[in-house]
């Protein structure tokens, strides 16, 4: 009895020996990339240090990633450029290759997901955490400030905001979804209409294919969120079309109900995360960040948690 107790104690002790250390490295950790929102640039250090904070809090390696040549290019460069500026980017980039997570900033949502639904060619994307993010449109452009550019920018957008030329010069234009305005909006709006497979004759079944393969959405909305109109865009809700009122949550909007991108499916399958957070646009507190952001950017299955599991047996 007594040499099988040993025989066993000696078994355990080889099996933790042997493969404790062999579980260790099992799980290498997912790199994330963060695309910052508009007139922002990676050199800033606010979003300099939001990237290094969450790849110290989570462990992996966090790139910022440029969307044009500075930050009046998030202004003044239509948006379907800046997402292939950003797709080139990450199919270049060796250290995503095995895939990666997108945190995404206001805008930088919207180019996150045109690089998940239709960058062709690029590595796979895990999870997306998208904050502020205007996914369903946005009925006011954001405030500009003051500045010479900030004047061009106003003179543009007292023009037609849905003609080829505005579309052309002011990123927001592409986004800018005014609900007593639907017609112009579908036939002039150069961007976000194709990212939300809006347009039945031009729905691509790709984009929900890819969308919907994603293992986390988590859409952080702002509760006292002035620049998104409305705040629930963030998790694509918006104004039924003709009116401005009453606001649609994202399950009672077409785009949801007929799936048009995969947010159903997703939605569905328990994917999705709808996270409401105190405060106005952009402002997520650092206990929100690890609450919200950090546990999707920790590598899925983490190697310590499987020791743990199998020490307690
Ligand atoms: C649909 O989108 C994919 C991804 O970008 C593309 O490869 C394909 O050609 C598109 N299909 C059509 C019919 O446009």
């Amino acid at each position: 009895m007594a040499s099988v107790l040993r025989a066993a104690a000696g078994f355990l002790y080889l099996l933790l020996v042997v493969a404790a250390p062999a579980l260790l490295p099992v799980a290498s950790a997912v790199p994330f990339i963060v695309l910052h929102g508009i007139g922002d640039q990676c050199g800033n250090s606010g979003i300099a240090s939001f990237t290094e904070m969450l790849g110290e809090w989570s462990g992996s390696k966090g790139y910022c990633i440029e969307v044009g040549k500075g930050s009046w290019d998030s202004w003044l460069m239509p948006l379907q450029e800046q997402a292939d500026t950003v797709c080139k980017k990450v199919k270049k980039m060796k250290e995503l290759r095995k895939g990666y997570n997108i945190v995404g900033l206001s805008e930088g949502n919207l180019i996150g997901r045109a690089v998940i639904e239709y960058c062709d060619g690029a590595p796979p994307i895990k999870n997306f955490i998208s904050i502020g993010g205007p996914h369903a449109g946005t009925a006011s452009v954001p405030l500009c400030g003051s500045g010479i550019v900030c004047i061009l920018i106003d003179a543009l957008l007292k023009l037609e905001i849905y003609s080829n030329y505005v579309q052309a010069h002011l990123a927001p234009s592409g986004y800018l979804k005014i609900p007593t305005d639907m017609a112009d909006y579908l036939k002039g709006c150069k961007f976000l209409p194709k990212l939300n497979n809006e347009i039945p004759s031009e729905r691509n079944a790709t984009y929900k294919e890819r969308f919907s393969s994603l293992d986390n959405l988590v859409l952080i909305m702002f509760e006292d969120d002035e620049v998104l109109i409305p705040r629930e865009t963030a998790w694509f809700g918006y104004y039924p079309d003709g009116a401005f009122s009453p606001v649609q949550p994202p399950q009672k909007t077409k785009l949801y109900i007929e799936d048009w991108i995969g947010l159903k499916t997703l939605n569905e399958a328990g994917r999705v995360k709808f996270v409401s957070v105190p405060g106005g646009h952009l402002s997520i507190s650092r206990s929100d960040m690890k609450k919200y952001v950090v546990p999707y950017l920790k590598s899925a299955g983490s190697s310590t948690q499987g020791i743990r599991r199998f020490l307690s047996i």
